[in-house]
């Protein structure tokens, strides 16, 4: 017997050929498919090169999750900045995730911190960091594209940051302007909470992303595995499964992970190439990635009444149990992790949640007694995984399970 186990596992072969090529947060240098979006946005912002400072630009780009709104715009950025620096033209990118962020201040502060990477984080009013900004951008003779990625999560708290941020234009000297901006929304229907003013100016801007098709799937597919795995590991055909399964949800981010676990799988087993079987084992008991995003933006309370009937349902050996089921094993929970419970009435506000995030399917058995009657079910989803993702955010939280 050796004892060589790690020379054994350095010895053998890797299938990829750059394995971070395959992560969903790298930016290819080319995007498959999303050519007209680049040219549409190029002649959109061209008058920033050949105008300095004289135009300022607005625009929305809506779609569903997965398609390349967010790498295209990054992809943009780069190209944009590296042909204004060919040009002696000072225009800085940046991209601001705005689930992240979470308020209009600390967009602004990340605006701010942009030219004075040392500045601190408190202490200035929201009006002190426009005026702030304006002073940097003309001192430092600049403009900058700021892009508010998912800009949804800030609009809801009635926060009007691009309004305050369209201000910073006219509130320059001789009215220079120094500032564009790239909203990024699933869909318009959360601009109501908006200015009239500016709601009116990105409606006019409006570039949809649409679903890419089976075969631009393919395509894109191909073109990440080119990248990132070496020749001949994954064939044409089985590419063309993993777009199959991709097409569904739409997201690539689906297909990419998928790949990239169908490659782990292939080198645990030995093999020199990627199987069918690698794929279905993969894709096994996977959770969407729009399940996952809706499990994140989870408060602790409601994700904590999701696992207690993850828990109930998994511990039951039934299909389906009642809410007043799913009850007991919440108020036991919050006991054992600190929580104070919420009320009933909130727990099936919740519940009516989970159903439209399609997570839970529910059925009212007699309608005279409302919620205690509702019986539920997780027929599409794994459990085990649902768990293993629930209990993993609650920790990130600093709530113990
Ligand atoms: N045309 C494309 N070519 C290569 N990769 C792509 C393409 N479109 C999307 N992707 C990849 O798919 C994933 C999802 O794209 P993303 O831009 O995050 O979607 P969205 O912002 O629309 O939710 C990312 O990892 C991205 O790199
Ligand atoms: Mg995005």
């Amino acid at each position: 017997m050796t004892m060589e186990y790690f020379e054994e596992l350095l010895k053998r072969p890797s299938l990829f050929k750059d394995e971070s090529k395959l992560d969903i947060n790298y930016i290819p240098e080319k995007l498959p498919h999303r050519d007209k979006e680049l040219s549409l946005l190029s002649q959109l912002f061209l008058g920033l090169i050949t105008n300095p400072n004289s135009i300022s630009r607005k625009i929305l780009i809506t779609g569903k999750t997965g398609i390349g709104k967010t790498v295209t715009v990054k992809l943009f950025g780069e190209l944009l900045e590296r042909a204004s620096k060919k040009r002696n033209i000072n225009i800085k990118y940046v991209h601001v995730n705005c689930r992240k962020e979470r308020t209009s201040y600390n967009v602004l502060i990340r605006l701010v911190q942009l030219m004075n990477n040392k500045f601190p984080k408190r202490g200035y009013s929201s009006q002190d960091l426009l005026d702030i900004l304006i002073e940097f951008l003309q001192r430092y003779n600049l403009h900058i594209l700021v892009v508010l990625d998912e800009l949804s999560y800030i609009i809801n708290k009635h926060e009007d940051l691009i309004y305050s941020l369209t201000r910073i234009n006219d509130d320059t000297v001789k009215g220079d302007q120094r500032l564009s901006i790239i909203g990024i929304v699933r869909d318009i229907s959360c601009l109501n909470n908006l200015d009239n003013s500016t709601v009116s100016t990105l409606q006019r801007n409006i570039l949809k992303f649409k679903k890419y098709s089976n075969n631009q799937i393919f395509d894109i597919l191909k073109y990440r595995t080119d990248n990132s795995l070496k020749i001949n590991i994954i064939s044409d055909k089985l590419i063309r499964m993993v777009s199959e399964i991709t097409y569904n949800s739409g997201d690539i981010r689906g297909g990419l992970n998928l790949l990239w676990r169908s490659c782990k799988i292939a080198e645990s087993k030995n093999l020199k190439y990627i199987t069918a079987e690698c794929i279905r084992l993969g894709n096994q008991d996977l959770l969407p990635f729009s399940t996952l995003d809706i499990l994140e933006e989870m408060n602790s309370q409601k994700l904590t009444f999701l696992l207690a009937i993850i828990k109930a349902l998994d511990n039951s050996d039934k299909i389906e149990i009642s809410f007043i089921e799913t009850l007991k094993r919440y108020y036991i929970l919050c006991e054992n992790v600190g929580l104070n419970p919420r009320s009933d009435s909130q727990l099936w506000h919740y519940l009516q949640e989970f159903k439209r995030e399609n997570i839970i399917v529910t059925k009212i058995v007699s309608e005279k007694i409302k919620g205690r009657r509702a019986i539920i079910k997780i027929p599409d989803l794994s459990l085990r995984n649902l768990e293993k993702n629930a209990i993993e955010i609650l920790n990130s939280k600093g709530i113990e399970i």
